[in-house]
C-alpha cells in the first residue's frame, strides 16, 4: 500500500487524534509541527515518530505529501496558502477560517496547482448519516420538504479545558455558532443541498467562565426545503437527531449510528437499518482514508474546499445576523 508522508500541523486535541487516526490506515508515515516543546515530545513518543518539528520552516525542508491542518482557526487560511504554495495537499480542521481573508486566493491556487484540498468536517465520514444521505437522495420517499436537527451536549465533559483554549473567543473560532453548529450546517448542506437564507438567535446561557453564545437556534432554507437547527453545549444529554420530512416518509438519524424510517400514520411503526456501533475515532479514522483515497485520485473529498468555504460564509453571516434578530415582538 502507498505510503504517504503527512504533516500534521499542530498536535493539541484534535491533531493529536488525527496523528493516530491517520496513523491506523497504515497508509502514512506520520511527521508533526508543534511549537509546544512538551507537547511535541509527548504526542512523537507515544506515537513512536521519527520526525517531529518545532516549527512549519524546518516540517518543510522535507516537504510532505499533504498535511492536516489541526491549529486554531484563524491560522488556517495563512498556513494553507503557504502549503498549497509547495505544491503540498490539504486537510483542514473546521472552521474553515474565521473571516473570508484569503480563502479566494486559496481556492484559486489548489485549482493551479491541481491538489486536492478538503475541509474536515467529520460527520461526513460517518457510514450511518451516509446512508441517510444515499436515502434521500434515492428518491424512495419522495422529495425532502421539512427537516430539524437538534444537538446538545455537556462541552466541559468533553472538553475540560474549554476556558483556555480557541473556544473563548470568535476570533479564533470560538462559541456555539463556529465550533459546534458549523458541523451541524455543514452535515445540513450535505443531506438537504446548499442553504440560501438564514436568521437565527444565540445567547450565552449556562457555560461557567466563558461569554460566547452557547446556545443557538436557525431558521434556514436549502432552496424549497424548510429547516430548523437547535444546539446547545451544556445540557447532559449528548444527543444528535436529524430528522427529515420526504413527502412519503419521516427519515431519522440519532448520533452515532441509528438509522430509521417511517411511511405509515396509522402504524406508528418504525423501520430501520442496522449499523455495527461506532466509536469517535472510527470517524476520524474513515475520514482519513477517504482524504488519502482523494489524494490518490481514486474519489472526491468527502467536504470539498468550496463546501467548506460555503459553510465558512454560514457562520459568518450567522455571527452577524444574531446580533440583531429579525423578532417581531408582541
Ligand atoms: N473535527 C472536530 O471534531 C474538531 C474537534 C476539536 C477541534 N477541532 C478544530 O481543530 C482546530 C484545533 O482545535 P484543537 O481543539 O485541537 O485546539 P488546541 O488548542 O488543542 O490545539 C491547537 C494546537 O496548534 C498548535 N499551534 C499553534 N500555533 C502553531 C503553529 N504556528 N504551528 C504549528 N502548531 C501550532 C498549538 O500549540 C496547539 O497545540 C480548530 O479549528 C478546532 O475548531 C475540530
Amino acid at each position: 500500500m502507498a505510503q504517504h508522508k503527512i504533516l500534521i500541523v499542530g498536535v493539541g486535541s484534535i491533531g493529536e487524534r488525527h496523528t493516530r487516526c491517520f496513523q491506523s490506515t497504515n497508509r502514512a508515515q506520520i511527521r508533526i509541527c508543534e511549537p509546544n516543546d512538551t507537547l511535541r515530545k509527548t504526542v512523537a513518543e507515544r506515537y513512536h515518530l521519527q520526525h517531529a518539528y518545532a516549527s512549519l520552516d524546518d516540517a518543510l525542508v522535507d516537504p510532505p505529501t499533504a498535511a492536516i491542518v489541526a491549529t486554531p482557526a484563524q491560522m488556517h487560511i495563512a498556513m494553507s496558502q503557504r502549503l498549497a504554495e509547495k505544491g503540498i495537499h490539504l486537510l483542514i480542521e473546521k472552521p474553515l477560517s474565521t473571516s473570508l481573508d484569503g480563502t479566494e486566493t486559496l481556492v484559486q491556487t489548489v485549482r493551479k496547482k491541481k491538489l486536492t484540498a478538503a475541509v474536515a468536517y467529520v460527520h461526513r465520514a460517518n457510514p450511518t448519516l451516509t446512508a441517510m444521505r444515499q436515502l434521500i437522495q434515492s428518491g424512495r420517499y419522495g422529495k425532502p420538504i421539512q427537516a430539524t436537527i437538534v444537538t446538545g451536549q455537556h462541552f466541559p465533559t468533553y472538553r475540560p479545558a474549554y476556558r483556555e483554549i480557541y473556544y473563548t473567543r470568535h476570533e479564533t473560532g470560538g462559541g456555539a455558532i463556529q465550533d459546534a453548529l458549523t458541523h451541524m450546517l455543514n452535515a445540513g448542506e450535505w443531506l438537504l443541498g446548499p442553504m440560501d437564507r438564514v436568521m437565527a438567535d444565540a445567547q450565552h446561557l449556562a457555560l461557567p467562565g466563558v461569554t460566547v453564545e452557547d446556545s443557538v437556534n436557525v431558521v434556514a432554507r436549502h432552496g424549497p426545503i424548510m429547516a430548523i437547527y437547535s444546539l446547545n453545549q451544556h445540557q447532559a444529554l449528548n444527543e444528535l437527531i436529524v430528522t427529515v420530512l420526504c413527502e412519503g416518509g419521516t427519515i431519522r438519524f440519532e448520533y452515532p449510528d441509528k438509522l430509521r424510517w417511517m411511511t405509515s400514520p396509522t402504524t406508528q411503526q418504525w423501520q430501520h437499518q442496522e449499523f455495527p456501533p461506532l466509536e469517535r475515532d472510527t470517524l476520524f479514522t474513515n475520514q482519513a482514508s477517504a482524504f488519502l483515497d482523494a489524494v490518490e485520485g481514486k474519489s472526491p473529498p468527502l467536504c470539498s474546499l468550496e463546501e467548506g468555504l460555503h459553510t465558512l460564509k454560514l457562520n459568518l453571516a450567522l455571527l452577524q445576523g444574531v446580533q440583531s434578530p429579525p423578532w417581531i415582538v408582541i
